[in-house]
């Protein structure tokens, strides 16, 4: 393995320190909860190992919520990030071939390249509304390309493909008898309502998920695959157990706790997002500055400054930061032009999200030439 520190960790706010920060417009989930949030009783839990493919009754809740016939068909991993770091090194060897859709999660491109595998990226292209050709995608699949990764709905654009996209997409996995992997951390976040689990639909389908975004609870580093291959599932927690052995009893036991209320607080995270796009929303449709392909799900945005629009990008990115205090994804943590900028209106306190909003439009209009 060739590991590199991707751009997108070594600068983020909790790297740098959230202390430098006044509007931290980087992130990509809701804002984090407190313990003291979470309405918790873990005095009695014994800190022992746990189960190794995760606490049976967190399974059991997930698989139920994701219409999966049974908890086997889930693998409790250290966060979405774990998942995605086991089903690469799982599947892929320095012979095969991967075909990645960019813009995407920056570790669904660098961990198969650290492998060290032949990595074919199709680009999204705004003016397609970051949607797939189709035709496009399948000639540029391989003899020996073992699967498709694709994230829906898309971080950094918001963008979500359509069912019969999806469908599509796991109708040429299972007839090239390659694997769709489908990065659904945002999933719950979707604002017309979540697609089906990929999974769920065929075995050609591996589904990735998580506590981190949705629920404001990164911290936990709880995440999991669901696969209805049982084979393949079983080498995903031989994966596993040779990284961790299993996870955190403490992270799945709160995991449990804090999920089996989640009919209760869904509904209100999902209001809070759409309030907050409404916020967003407002701010796009009262500057000229800025471009986007409108965000269906999750709680990020990507627009561009206008490819007409004479600015100096680099002098954007520092008045934004040095004269605003606000911080945003520049396009390059998504190998992406500068231009790009990922919005996260999910985090921040709504006074300091209309704030940062505003700061951008302040810093483009600075930044013409
Ligand atoms: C699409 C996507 N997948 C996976 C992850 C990793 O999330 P975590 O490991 O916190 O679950 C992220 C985090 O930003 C993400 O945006």
């Amino acid at each position: 393995m060739k590991y590199r520190r991707m751009p997108i960790e070594i600068e983020s706010p909790e790297q740098m320190g959230y202390d430098t920060i006044k509007y931290n417009l980087t992130e990509s989930s809701c804002a984090d909860l407190a313990m003291s949030e979470l309405d918790l009783d873990l005095q009695g839990l014994l800190v022992a190992y746990c189960d190794h493919r995760g606490k049976v009754e967190l399974r059991d809740l997930i698989a139920r919520d994701s219409g999966l016939a049974s908890r086997d068909e889930v693998l409790m991993t250290p966060g979405a990030a774990g998942a995605l770091f086991i089903i690469a090194t799982t599947l892929l060897g320095p012979d095969d071939h991967l075909l990645v859709v960019r813009p995407n999660y920056a570790t669904n491109l660098e961990t198969p390249r650290a492998i060290g595998c032949h990595v074919d990226i199709y680009d999204l292209k705004f003016e397609e509304g970051f949607d797939i050709d189709l035709a496009r995608l399948t000639a540029m699949l391989h003899p020996r390309t073992k699967y498709l990764s694709v994230t829906i709905p898309s971080n950094p654009t918001g963008v979500v493909w359509s069912e019969a996209r999806l469908r599509q997409l796991i109708a040429l996995a299972e007839d090239r008898g390659i694997k769709l992997l489908v990065d659904e951390t945002y999933r719950e976040m979707t604002f017309a309502g979540p697609l089906p689990v990929a999974a769920s639909l065929s075995p050609a389908a591996i589904s990735v998920s998580s506590l981190s975004k949705t629920y404001g609870l990164p911290g936990l580093r709880m995440g999991w695959i669901a696969t209805k291959d049982p084979a393949l599932q079983e080498k995903f927690l031989a994966a596993k157990e040779q990284i961790v052995i299993c996870n955190s009893v403490v992270d799945e036991e709160i995991s449990w706790q804090f999920l089996r209320r989640k009919a209760v607080l869904l509904p209100g995270i999902r209001r809070e997002i759409a309030e907050r796009f409404a916020l967003v929303r407002q701010w796009y449709g009262a500057q000229d500055e800025l471009e986007w392909i409108e965000p269906q799900g999750g709680v990020v945005a990507f627009p561009r400054i206008k490819p007409g629009l004479r600015v100096d990008v680099d002098r954007f990115y520092r008045v934004l930061q040095e004269q605003h205090g606000t911080f945003v994804g520049p396009g390059h943590w998504f190998e992406m032009d500068r231009r790009f900028m990922r919005i996260g209106f999910g985090w921040p306190k709504r006074e300091h999200l209309v704030a940062g909003l505003q700061a951008i439009s302040a810093a483009v209009r600075s930044a013409r030439t």
